[in-house]
């Protein structure tokens, strides 16, 4: 029998996981499940990818082998006591809530295969992150089905969870960053003339580029920099600029204000 999944909250990162999985064909859509709170999100559901939708969220555990918490962190506790008596000894539970940790999960689910997965959402356009960890053991059989769920939207990395606040910050809120890049370099194109939809076009496809030439080549970034600044040119020139701007601090001090919120959000959790 085919395996089913099956989502507890079908908003925007959900939504982008069944999207990945039914266009990968890893899941078909009648074996997806999802639930949410309001009519309106089921009746979206079902339109949008012809899965099967529900408000309750103790029909996708009954009809899932594998469950995805896709709900806000707060609410988490919350969903696994609601479910807690119908979930089956050995299932396989995925958290992706932020700050959400093993030990809290594992708790609250002793009986259950509990994974936790941090995607980010580039997903949306299956060109996502996700580090996932588990305290399972290594050769687990299960980790094999998790990470093709994740693969599906992207890359995926086993990590340790201590890694989690770093992975949250090189991936999961640098999608931001690259947009605040991105409009900064178009403002830059449009004070120089350049009018303002060609030049988002050209600072995206820049960055996009770029990203792809260090997955490619595996050169190190500083090699593929080198190689684009001639001597005394223009390239070069920006980048003194930035360097003198404090460019590379600033990122790295950035991020590392990223790791430092998640810590204390996982601490008041
Ligand atoms: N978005 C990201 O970039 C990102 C990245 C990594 C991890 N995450 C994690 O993913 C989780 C979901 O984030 P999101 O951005 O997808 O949030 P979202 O778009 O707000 O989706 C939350 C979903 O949960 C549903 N829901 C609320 N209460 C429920 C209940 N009692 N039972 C079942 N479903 C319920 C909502 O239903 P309605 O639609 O009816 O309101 C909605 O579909 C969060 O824990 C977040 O930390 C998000």
């Amino acid at each position: 029998m085919a395996q089913t999944i099956g989502f507890i909250g079908g908003g925007n990162m959900a939504s982008a996981i069944i999207k990945g999985l039914i266009q990968q064909e890893i899941y078909s859509p009648s074996n997806i499940f999802a639930s949410a709170l309001s009519e309106r999100s089921v009746d979206r559901l079902k339109n949008q990818f012809a899965i099967n939708s529900s408000q309750s969220n103790e029909f996708i555990v009954k009809n899932s082998d594998i469950i995805v918490l896709a709900v806000k962190p707060y609410l988490v506790f919350k969903i696994i006591d609601e479910i807690k008596s119908v979930l089956k000894t050995e299932q396989i539970v995925i958290s992706i809530a932020s700050g959400i940790t093993l030990k809290k999960l594992n708790h609250a689910m002793p009986e259950q295969r509990v994974y936790r997965a941090m995607p980010n959402t580039p997903a949306s356009v299956n060109m996502g992150m996700t580090s996932i960890c588990t305290t399972l053991n290594p050769n687990e059989t299960s980790r094999t089905l998790v990470a093709q769920i994740f693969e599906a939207i992207g890359k995926t990395a086993w990590i340790d969870e201590s890694l989690m606040h770093a992975a949250i910050a090189v991936h999961g809120s640098s999608p931001a960053y690259a947009f605040v890049m991105i409009e900064a370099m178009a403002d830059a194109a449009v004070l120089e003339g350049m009018p303002r939809d060609k030049a988002y076009i050209m600072a995206a496809q820049s960055l996009l580029g770029a990203a792809q030439m260090v997955l490619d080549s595996g050169l190190h970034p500083g090699v593929l920099k080198d190689q684009v600044t001639s001597p005394g040119g223009n390239t070069i020139k920006a980048i003194a600029v930035l360097e003198e701007d404090g460019f590379r601090s600033s990122i790295i001090r950035a991020m590392h204000a990223a790791a430092e919120k998640s810590r204390e959000m996982e601490a008041n959790n």
